[in-house]
């Protein structure tokens, strides 16, 4: 195959000095059964980036230099990008920092990578042996955690960890299936644009880890804007699939119906009274003054969390990731059934302890306004907003719904 590896510069002469002659010397030569170029993309660096890349021009025949108007970091990778299609001919195109952050002794594994198949190949910071600077500052880390934590729910997406890296090498077949002249950003964030652009067209994504390096020479040109502007693209995109998601608030809504039925239907006809009283029996050795009446509803609140977690069950199992289709867990309905339903047990005893504890302590009923409002309600809402979604988040990523990936790939 024929590699660009584009490196987006501004005012990077100290480390462009470097990182050719690193590149050409050390790095391609380990990369045998692929033809590398280099394409910089400069905009008019006021520290002569360019001049430094030109001289390098002379030696070494696979260099490339793209020169325009500084326009953002997006706009810069769609020119690199059309050039290596259009120009070079390239089979794909490696998204690489000028600034050593990205470590190029990384590169040949990213194209092992490719070489095995992969369409999409992430240099990963979030999975086992990957990691950011322990230098960033602390609002860094956690914008950067949280942005991607963010965009693995604004898409429904939990099989990709680093979402927002910028050291990528993607198949140019896949590149081409993104509309680059209409991306939603001209900046950091057209990252994230290409990449729902490319799952969406089924590519493989694979994720390498990487060690994403301190910064040596030179400044970051990354700003507060560009971070919050990726909040922006991710959710103008996730709302541009709305269909996953719209399942997905119709599956949670219709779900939290079904369990406040169940609960206020098993209290209403006793039934729930009924149950308890067994409990109340089972458990007098250790509680033997316990109150039936704030035991019934914490039983209502039991069957009403059960009754939820069927249905959201079947909704998503036959609706919302009906086409996940790469269901690693491939066994029959029934044992997956089963097995959710168990990894969800705790759930149900947090709701009926929270109710039966809550109506211990705050009574039946309060008054809101004039309006009678059961205290078991007020309490089952925020312990399933608090408690119940972020347990089901890991249980639906972590054991249900996980989907195959590569064996990560080292060395
Ligand atoms: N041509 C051009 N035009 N290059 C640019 C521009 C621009 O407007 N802005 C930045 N660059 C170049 C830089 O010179 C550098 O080579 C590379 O793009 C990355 O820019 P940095 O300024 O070093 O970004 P960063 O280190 O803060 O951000 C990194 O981390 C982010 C995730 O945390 C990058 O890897 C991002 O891609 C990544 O999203
Ligand atoms: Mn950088």
């Amino acid at each position: 195959m024929r590699i660009a590896i584009i490196l987006p510069t501004y005012n990077e002469r100290e480390n462009i000095k470097k990182m050719i002659p690193l590149l050409e010397k050390k790095i391609f030569p380990q990369i045998k059964n692929h033809q590398m170029d280099i394409l910089v993309v400069d905009d008019k660096s006021p520290d002569q980036t360019a001049e430094q890349v030109r001289s390098f021009m002379k030696k070494w025949k696979n260099i490339k230099l793209l020169e325009g108007d500084k326009k953002g970091l997006g706009f810069a990778y769609v020119r690199g990008m059309k050039h290596a299609i259009e120009d070079m001919k390239v089979d794909a195109v490696m998204e690489f920092d000028a600034d050593f952050q990205h470590d190029p002794r990384d590169i040949p594994r990213l194209i092992k990578a490719l070489d095995k198949g992969a369409d999409h190949v992430i240099g990963s910071r979030y999975i086992k042996g990957g990691s950011i600077p322990k230098e960033w500052r602390i609002e860094r880390k956690f914008l950067s955690i949280f942005g991607n934590l963010f965009t693995r729910f604004i898409w429904l997406n939990f099989n990709i960890h680093d979402m927002t890296s910028g050291f990528k090498l993607t198949k140019t077949s896949f590149i081409k299936k993104v509309d680059l002249d209409n991306l939603f950003s001209n900046n950091f964030a057209y990252k994230m644009h290409i990449l729902h652009d490319v799952i969406k067209a089924k590519a493989k994504v694979v994720e390498v880890p990487i060690k994403f390096l301190e910064r040596e020479n030179g400044k970051s040109k990354i700003s507060k804007k560009d971070q919050f502007e990726s909040f922006y693209v991710v959710t103008r995109l996730g709302i541009y699939d709305r269909k996953r998601f719209v399942k997905f608030l119709i599956v949670g809504g219709t779900g939290f119906l079904i369990q406040i039925l169940t609960q206020e239907i098993t209290i209403n006809v006793g039934f729930a009274l009924f149950i308890a009283g067994f409990i109340s029996i089972l458990i007098s050795y250790f509680f033997p003054h316990s109150d039936i009446n704030s035991l019934s509803q914490g039983v209502g609140a039991g069957f009403g969390a059960e009754a939820a977690i069927l249905s959201n069950f079947m909704f998503n199992n036959f609706w919302t990731f009906s086409d996940t289709n790469k269901i690693k867990d491939s066994s029959h309905f029934l044992i997956k059934l089963f097995k959710f339903n168990s990894t969800s047990f705790a759930s149900i005893v947090i709701q009926s302890l929270a109710v039966w504890l809550g109506v211990k302590v705050f009574g039946d009923n309060l008054n809101i306004l004039g309006y009678i409002i059961p205290i078991r309600i007020l309490i089952v809402i925020p312990t399933i907003i608090f408690l119940v979604i972020p347990l089901n988040y890991i249980i639906y990523n972590k054991i249900i719904w996980k989907t195959h990936r590569l064996k990560k790939i080292s060395n």
